[in-house]
């Protein structure tokens, strides 16, 4: 891969390399776009087989924060960083962290850091250390645990399936959840209020027999769950789960979930999902309620702005199915109308020549 190119092609702004001698630190922070202001976006740690993967990886997640952000009508662009580790499940350390810290704050604001895979809430504490420019973490301040708001976005975008197909209410209906972690359990609890009866899965027994327990769940095994027979199937554990094998074998209406990028192959799942006519709620519109929390809280939202904000996540998936037939899928017609958000930012702010 040649990256300069692989930046022109995907529209980037900035890459920037960092390694720190004193820590041994060695990471890359991507800023796709600041067409709609500064762009907050996790930190992944994580082994990759050699740093054209890991460049891939972060050029990769920090364009999907763009369209992410956008969608969620946030004045904010898109960014990611990613830290190479040297040996898989390398032990966090604080002076990793602050190193880490450092080098976020170097870019002084235009990348906002926040918790991804391997980061934990401790980490984002000692990442923030050194600066002001990270989201997270364990206390309240820096906005803590963004998974509740995660699922209540879900929440919202059940509700705009719903309304799609002529329904108000949950009562009476059957969701399915696949994982049960820190956004599954939340989301399972939401259902649980609002009358749904749930099926779920998850390869940790206690966190099953916890939902089980307190939400009346039935459990099934983790082979089973995506193929349970459910109004409503949320994947909240990883990517990639429908493609040509487990679409046919779905037994739902609707896919609205937390996990990101599930469909295997965009284009080709889509397909598959709109011939088996199955509602598919694009993943980054309905999973951006922790996104909305944190970014809101750094641009200086009040609670009720935060609800309201979150809240519109119904509306924009409504949106998008309204959109969708003149698009090949609600995924595209989602992308449109990020990147049409996007233009027209980058066409309102003031040109580079004319300062
Ligand atoms: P988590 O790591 O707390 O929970 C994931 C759960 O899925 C774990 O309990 C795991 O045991 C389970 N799991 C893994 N494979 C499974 C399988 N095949 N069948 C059943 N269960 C399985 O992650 P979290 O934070 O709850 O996030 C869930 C998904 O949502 C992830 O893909 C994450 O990237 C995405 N997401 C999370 C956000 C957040 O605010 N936490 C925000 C946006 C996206």
């Amino acid at each position: 891969m040649r990256p300069l190119e692989e930046m022109m092609n995907r529209g980037h702004e900035h890459v920037c390399y960092h390694h720190d001698q004193a820590t041994g630190l060695r990471a890359i922070i991507a800023v796709h776009s600041t067409a709609l202001g500064n762009a907050l976006g996790g930190v992944r740690r994580w082994c990759y087989q050699d740093e054209t993967d890991a460049l891939f990886d972060v050029l990769r997640l920090s364009e999907g924060m763009t369209w992410k952000a956008a969608c969620a009508g946030l004045a904010m662009g898109g960014a990611k960083s990613v830290i190479l580790l040297p040996e898989r499940n390398a032990p966090i350390s604080r002076d990793e962290a602050r190193a880490m810290g450092c080098f976020i704050d170097s870019l002084h604001g235009t990348y906002i850091g926040a918790e991804d895979v391997g980061v934990s809430p401790e980490f984002t504490d000692w990442m923030l250390e050194k600066t002001n420019h990270v989201m997270g973490g364990t206390g309240e301040g820096q906005g803590g645990d963004p998974s509740p708001h995660t699922a209540m976005g879900v929440i919202y975008g059940m509700q705009a399936s719903l309304r799609h197909v002529g329904r108000d209410q949950f009562t009476g209906l059957t969701v399915a959840i696949q994982g049960l972690g820190s956004v599954g359990s939340h989301l399972a609890k939401l259902l649980q209020e609002r009358g749904a009866e749930l099926i779920v899965a998850d390869h940790h027994e206690d966190r099953v027999r916890h939902i089980v327990d307190t939400c009346g769940a039935q459990a099934v095994s983790c082979d089973d769950i995506l193929f349970a027979e459910c109004d409503i199937l949320a994947p909240c554990a990883l990517g990639a789960v429908f493609d040509e094998d487990t679409i046919p074998r779905l037994r739902t209406s609707a896919i609205c979930g937390a996990a990101n990028n599930v469909l295997r192959d965009p284009d080709a799942d889509s397909e598959r999902l709109k011939d088996r006519n199955i509602l598919y709620a694009p993943d980054f519109i309905v999973n951006a309620g922790g996104l909305i929390h944190l970014a809101g809280l750094y641009l200086g939202y009040t609670p009720a702005q935060l609800q309201e904000s979150i809240a519109r996540i119904e509306q924009t998936t409504l949106d998008v199915f309204e959109q969708a037939p003149h698009h090949s899928s609600t995924g595209h017609a989602a992308l449109a109308m990020a990147r049409k958000r996007v233009e027209d930012g980058a066409a309102a702010k003031e040109p580079i020549n004319a300062r």
